[in-house]
Order: structure tokens, then C-alpha cells, then sequence
């Protein structure tokens, strides 16, 4: 064929686009922080065990007027008496906004090993995993020694049918393996770690992302996270939510006004986190509780993933426990001096200004760009998308990441090998997303698409090359047809 080869384009790495970081406002922030000695010197100490007070106070604030859902004269479905018979607008704890909650993070990833190591035992605690799962969680759960199963994402979110199901399943398979040493149920299964005043172990993890979801884009609905935490509560588990998509999020209908119109618009959260619905849910947590949610967030998609900043919201007691950590007692809080970074990027709200006026317009519009392409190459093919994510969750879509299904039969493994050998298109099949460990729950034909990375235009040759592959698979044309994804491409995965 001859002609000059072929620019790579990668629709399966999940980093910003270079152009979206906010480098200049990173830069005036680190120079107010650096300038100013009350911040400086404990920037460049070792931090309190929670994190940097300054920074968990303006998280606090900012956070609440995000997920601000039980203000009375805010009005959403949490007032349903439909989910709280009993009433709600009783917070618990100590009201809001509460920075007692909150403990600075090194990201999202980091935290998930730190809470794994003081809120679980290898021997007791059991994971419970949607999938299609965050790939690289799976690798932290297994550090952990931690015991991982699927459960499926259904139509809502989380199958709840299912985990209820392994939930008992697990209990009385324990029961039968324990009964005859001992006559007690939980106490008598073993673990490996002491009790520490600060800590307790849950029998079980429920790991998910329900908002925008890496990979599926999929939102859990209200009903769903409402159940999810009555079944953590029932069965002892704590929920890991990574909420690090929620900030980003935009109007799908063409009806609707455009970010660039009203760049302040969806500056509330679609729905409330699970940690939210923990607090406020009756019987609501007193001030004893290590609570049964924890919300896992981050400034990586929001600030840049170099950053290594995030943070974790949960009961106060659970948030103390959280901070005595081992490696956060040794050396302080994780990321204290980009701590006071950060906290100038959101007292100044030059974060907020960032998010509203670059990221959400940008992702929306390549959010856009995919979302047609992909109706106009791969749909009259027999390619199908969820309903939720062309038109959104309520007319609201988010996240960095479209979920496809080829039509049924063909292997995304093999769509993905020729896609990268004929095209120089590197794509995210779905078997990266089966749980490692229990991949019972399979995603043969589902392909994930990233938006966030590449060149606008380039999005959509990629998916008009995506077409191509498909085309000819259908008509049993080129290649080996065996061809499968190459490993090597998954370094550089998110
Ligand atoms: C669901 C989810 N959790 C965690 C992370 C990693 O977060 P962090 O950069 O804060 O470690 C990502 C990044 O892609 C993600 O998609």
C-alpha cells in the first residue's frame, strides 16, 4: 500500500489531555504557598496525621456545596419519603461542613491501599468487586492478601440481587468451616491482625465507582445506592466508592443550555455519594459509628494525576482511624506540601474557575464529538451504546470514558489486536475489565473508548478506523483474525 504510516491514535489510555491541565494556575498557587512562611514551613514538615488542616477545612466547605443534598431548601430525591420513611435533614455527626471527616489523601489509589491495611484482614475480609471493574484496583486488593469475587453492574449500577446472594453464600459458608470449634457465627472466624483501639475490621469490602463509572460511564441510580448501603450495613461491609469522576459532568440533550452559556450549571452533584446516604440514612451514625461507606476522591482528574492529592470522607471515627494508618503515623499525612497547593487552587477557586469554564465545556464537547462518530460509523454496524450514555443519566453524562458493545460474537480481544495491527489504534477491550481472580462476570464484546486523551479530531478518525476493523471482521476480510491485544499497551492504562 506505501504512503506515510499511520499516527498512532490511543483511545484506551485514560489520562487528560496535556492542553486541560491547569499549569499556570498550579504555578501561581505554589507560589503563594511557597512565598509565605505559615504555610511553608509546616508544608515542608512532617504533616498531622489527617492531612493538612487549612486544605481539609477548604475540602469541607467545597465538598458540601457540591453534594449539598440535604439542605432543606434544596430540593432532590433524598426527601423522598419513598427512600427515608422516617425523615431526613438530621446530618448526624456534627452537621456541616465538617472537616473532622475528612483526611488528606496521596490519591485515590494510595488511599485504597492505606484503607485496606487498617480496615481489613486477610483471613476475615472478603471483596466484593463491580465489574466491569477499575482494572488497577484489582492488583491493590491482591497486595492486601484480600480474597476478590464479581458482581455484575446490571442495569442500575450494582447488581444487588447477586451480591446479596455471595454475601449469605460467604456468611454460611464461614458458618459451616467455623461450627464445629466454636459455637459463635462472625466472632469465631480467624484473623490474622490484633484489634487496635482505632480500627475495626469488616467481613466485607463493596469496591465500585457508581458515578461515571471507569470503565462503563454507567451512574448507580438513588434506589440502588439507597439498597447498597442498607446491604453493607446488614452484612458488616464497608463500601469503597472512588468518587473521582463526579466533578465532571455536562448536559447531553441538544435542548439543553451549554457549558459555554452557563458555565456554572451542574455545579451540584447529580445524586448523593454513598458516604452521603450513609450519614444521613436511619438509623444514622452516631458519633461511636465507623459507618458503612467511605468516598475515595481525588484532584487527578481535576487538577492533574501528578498531583497525588485526593481525599477520603467518611464518619469521624472512621476518618481517625483512617489517619493512624503505619505510614501516615511515621511520616505524616500523604502529599502535605502539594497539600498546600492545592488549598490555594480552591480558596481562590481558580479550581473551581478551571473546572467550570475548561474541563467541562472541553470534555463535553469531546464527549460530543465521540458520542456522534460513533452513532455515525459503528451503530450501523450493529454496535450498540447505552441509552444512558448518549442521552445521560437524567440528561447528564461525565467521566472520560464511552462503553460499546460489538455486535454479538465478535471478540473485542480481536477487534483490538487488528485494530492496533492494521490501524494503529489502540483500544481497551473488555476482558481487562473482568475481575482478576473471578472472571465469571465477562465482557467478550464490550470495548471501552477514552475521550479525554487524544486530539479532538482524532477521536473521530479513531472511531471511523474502529468502523473499518469492524467492517471487515463482519465480511471475514483481513488479517489473521487472531490477532489479540498486546499487553505492552496496558502500561500506559488508567
Ligand atoms: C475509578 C478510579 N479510581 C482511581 C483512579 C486513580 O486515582 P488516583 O490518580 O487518585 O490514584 C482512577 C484513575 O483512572 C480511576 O479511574
Amino acid at each position: 500500500m506505501g504512503g506515510a504510516p499511520k499516527k498512532q491514535i490511543n483511545l484506551l489510555r485514560g489520562w487528560p489531555n496535556p492542553a486541560l491541565l491547569p499549569t499556570t494556575q498550579i504555578k501561581l498557587a505554589a507560589d503563594a504557598a511557597l512565598s509565605d512562611s505559615s504555610v511553608s514551613t509546616p508544608g515542608l514538615l512532617y504533616g498531622p496525621d489527617p492531612g493538612y488542616q487549612p486544605l481539609r477545612q477548604s475540602l469541607a466547605g467545597w465538598l458540601d456545596g457540591f453534594y449539598r443534598h440535604t439542605d432543606p431548601t434544596y430540593t432532590t430525591p433524598l426527601s423522598s419519603p419513598q427512600y427515608f420513611p422516617n425523615g431526613n435533614g438530621n446530618r448526624g455527626e456534627s452537621g456541616r461542613p465538617d472537616a473532622e471527616r475528612i483526611c488528606i489523601t496521596g490519591g485515590a489509589s494510595q488511599n485504597l491501599a492505606c484503607l485496606l491495611q487498617v480496615f481489613t484482614d486477610p483471613l476475615y475480609t472478603k471483596v466484593w468487586m463491580v465489574a466491569p471493574c477499575y482494572f488497577l484496583a484489582c492488583r491493590i486488593f491482591d497486595d492486601a492478601g484480600l480474597r476478590v469475587s464479581a458482581v455484575g453492574e446490571g442495569s442500575e449500577g450494582v447488581d444487588l440481587v447477586a451480591l446479596e446472594k455471595g454475601l449469605k453464600e460467604s456468611e454460611s459458608n464461614a458458618f459451616e468451616e467455623t461450627k464445629s470449634t466454636s459455637n459463635g457465627f462472625q466472632a469465631s472466624i480467624e484473623k490474622l491482625k490484633q484489634p487496635k483501639p482505632w480500627s475495626k475490621i469488616y467481613r466485607h469490602i463493596i469496591y465500585c465507582v457508581p458515578t461515571f463509572s471507569n470503565p462503563s460511564g454507567k451512574t448507580m441510580t438513588l434506589s440502588h445506592r439507597v439498597s447498597l448501603v442498607k446491604l453493607a450495613r446488614k452484612y458488616n461491609a464497608l463500601i469503597i466508592a472512588d468518587d473521582v469522576y463526579d466533578f465532571l459532568q455536562w448536559p447531553t440533550s441538544s435542548s439543553s443550555p451549554t457549558l459555554s452559556t452557563s458555565p456554572s450549571s451542574l455545579r451540584r452533584a447529580l445524586l448523593p455519594r454513598l458516604v452521603d446516604i450513609d450519614r444521613m440514612l436511619d438509623p444514622i451514625p452516631n458519633s461511636e459509628s465507623f459507618g458503612n461507606a467511605v468516598s475515595n476522591g481525588s484532584f487527578s482528574k481535576i487538577a492533574g494525576p501528578g498531583v497525588r492529592t485526593g481525599w477520603a470522607e467518611a464518619t469521624r471515627k472512621f476518618t481517625y482511624g483512617l489517619s493512624q494508618c503505619g505510614s501516615s503515623r511515621s511520616g505524616g499525612a500523604p502529599s502535605q506540601m502539594t497539600a498546600t497547593i492545592v488549598n490555594e487552587l480552591l480558596v481562590s477557586s481558580a479550581l473551581q474557575t478551571h473546572i467550570d469554564t475548561v474541563l467541562k465545556p472541553a470534555y463535553q464537547k469531546r464527549f460530543t464529538l465521540m458520542i456522534e462518530a460513533i452513532k455515525r460509523e459503528l451503530v450501523p454496524l450493529g454496535v450498540s451504546v447505552a441509552e444512558d450514555t448518549v442521552n445521560g443519566k437524567d440528561g447528564v453524562f461525565g467521566g472520560y470514558f464511552i462503553w460499546i458493545e460489538l455486535p454479538k460474537g465478535m471478540d473485542a480481544e480481536v477487534v483490538a489486536g487488528r485494530a492496533k495491527e492494521e490501524e494503529e489504534l489502540i483500544l481497551a477491550p473488555g476482558k481487562i475489565f473482568e475481575v482478576q481472580g473471578d472472571e465469571r462476570v465477562k465482557f467478550p464484546n464490550g470495548l471501552r473508548l477514552c475521550f479525554s486523551w487524544e486530539e479532538e479530531q482524532d477521536l473521530v478518525d479513531g472511531v471511523r478506523r474502529l468502523g473499518r476493523v469492524v467492517k471487515e471482521l463482519m465480511e471475514g476480510k483481513g488479517g489473521t483474525g487472531e490477532a489479540k491485544v498486546d499487553k505492552q499497551d496496558l502500561g500506559e492504562f488508567q
